[in-house]
């Protein structure tokens, strides 16, 4: 018997047969406090039960004392979750009560309905919309936006890149910016075309986006996982990190972290060589066709691209590396001090929202094989991950209402780094 099936059924013989069997309506969001060591053990046992998903922290290892998890339970796995929790006082209280409220509010989609937000980048979009608003994008603007195609993912689909340019002559440096490389992370994408859209309104209207696009070449993947972004869409795992590469046929799990597959300390501590585990490494660095896609591209635009920035969500926070080492990075004062400490205060002063801010491994969890620190270590010294919103109210099931201010939090980081950087190189 599983460990977790072992409690259950230690409170199915101490409890009524029916209360034992019986469900809640709805999937549910639980924000658990976990203070001692026996509740860390516990937790690790409900959240490898098939009913739960963790959506804080990432993995089942990464669960410490005096930590608060974020646990998304499926309604027939709600009665036997919250009653373990009670068994063992662990508190707990009811982040989101009613997920599929939610779900249906992110993918209401017709622009018909008047309770859906009127405008295109106020709400979110499946993998279809988004690949037909890239490429008619790309034809509208031609003078401006040029796509790309730098690869495909594990199941076929293109990975696009939009190159962004104002109507100048070419230009020696340029940026990256990718989004959506976790695949529930639906705010992110959204951010990437709401930049797009930014980019292209208000070039020679707003003086830091035109001084951007006249001095460099902005590289733009709106979805990296788009396997993964797809799965969240079209079937019940709305809460699915990973690609959706099968390792070998019949093995019972799919799916690599792409953000453990880079070449930084690849699969050491704060990773899992686990297929099942939510941060599962890949076989090898680069194993996966996105993340390889990503790598190729940038290595051989190394010389041109000064900066990097990969969107995802949520928790709010502003990071650079090392996320794979507690080491410091040489330039690790003017990333702290003059680029996030400065955006977070921005933010703070504008917006009225908190973004934590730091080297990754300090200020969340060691995370070897990320991206941000792959591009570091390849030359490019302006590398950062953000974390949209929110801090856990919505989580992954942030409203479309809330679209407009997240995007424009994370707008003004990246035009203060931008700005300094052009300056910089
Ligand atoms: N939440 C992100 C993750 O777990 C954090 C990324 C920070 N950077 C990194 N290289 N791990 O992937
Ligand atoms: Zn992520």
């Amino acid at each position: 018997m599983k460990p977790l099936t072992k409690l259950l059924y230690f409170i199915c013989l101490n409890n009524f047969l029916e209360m034992c069997m019986s469900t809640s309506e709805h999937d549910q969001v639980l924000s658990i406090t976990v203070s001692t060591q026996d509740h860390v053990d516990i937790m690790q046992n409900v959240t490898s039960h098939n009913g739960t998903v963790l959506w804080q922290p990432a993995s089942p290892s990464y669960i410490t004392t005096n930590s608060e998890v974020h646990l998304y339970v499926q309604s027939t796995s709600v009665e036997l979750v919250t009653q373990l929790l009670q068994q063992h006082q662990i508190p707990f209280t009811v982040l989101v009560e009613n997920t599929e409220e939610l779900v249906e509010m992110q993918t209401r989609n017709d622009s018909s309905d008047p309770r859906s937000g009127g405008v295109y980048h106020e709400r979110y979009h499946s993998l279809e919309d988004i690949y037909f608003w890239i490429n008619q994008t790309g034809q509208d603007h031609s003078d401006m936006v040029k796509v790309i195609d730098i690869g495909s993912s594990f199941e076929k689909r293109p990975l696009q890149v939009m190159k962004l340019s104002g109507r100048r002559g070419a230009v020696n440096r340029a940026m990256w910016m990718d989004c959506g490389i976790h695949a529930r992370e639906w705010i992110a994408p959204a951010f990437c075309l709401w930049f797009v859209n930014y980019a292209l309104r208000f070039y020679n209207h707003n003086s830091e986006i035109t001084e951007m696009l006249n001095n460099m070449d902005i590289y733009i993947l709106p979805v990296m996982n788009p396997d993964g972004y797809k799965y969240t869409w079209t079937t019940v795992e709305r809460m699915w990190r990973k690609n959706r590469s099968v390792l070998k046929e019949g093995s019972e799990c799919v799916g690599v972290d792409l953000n453990r597959n880079f070449d930084a300390r690849w699969c050491t501590k704060g990773a899992s060589n686990d297929p099942c585990d939510p941060t599962y490494c890949g076989q090898y660095p680069e194993s996966e066709p996105e993340a390889e896609a990503v790598a190729k591209f940038l290595r051989s635009h190394k010389d041109t691209v000064k900066l990097y920035i990969s969107i995802h969500s949520y928790s709010q926070m502003l990071l650079f590396p090392y996320s794979c080492s507690y080491d410091e990075a040489p330039n690790h004062n003017e990333l702290q001090l003059e680029l996030v400490k400065e955006a977070s205060t921005k933010i703070r002063r504008y917006y009225r929202n908190h973004y934590k801010y730091g080297a990754g491994a300090k200020t969340i969890y060691l995370a070897p094989g990320g991206s941000d620190d792959w591009a570091y270590n390849l030359g490019i010294k302006y590398s950062f991950t953000f974390e949209l919103q929110d801090r856990g109210r919505y989580g992954f099931l942030l409203p479309p209402s809330f679209i407009p201010q997240a995007c424009n939090e994370a707008l003004l980081a990246v035009k203060i780094i931008a700005l300094h950087v052009m300056k910089k190189t």
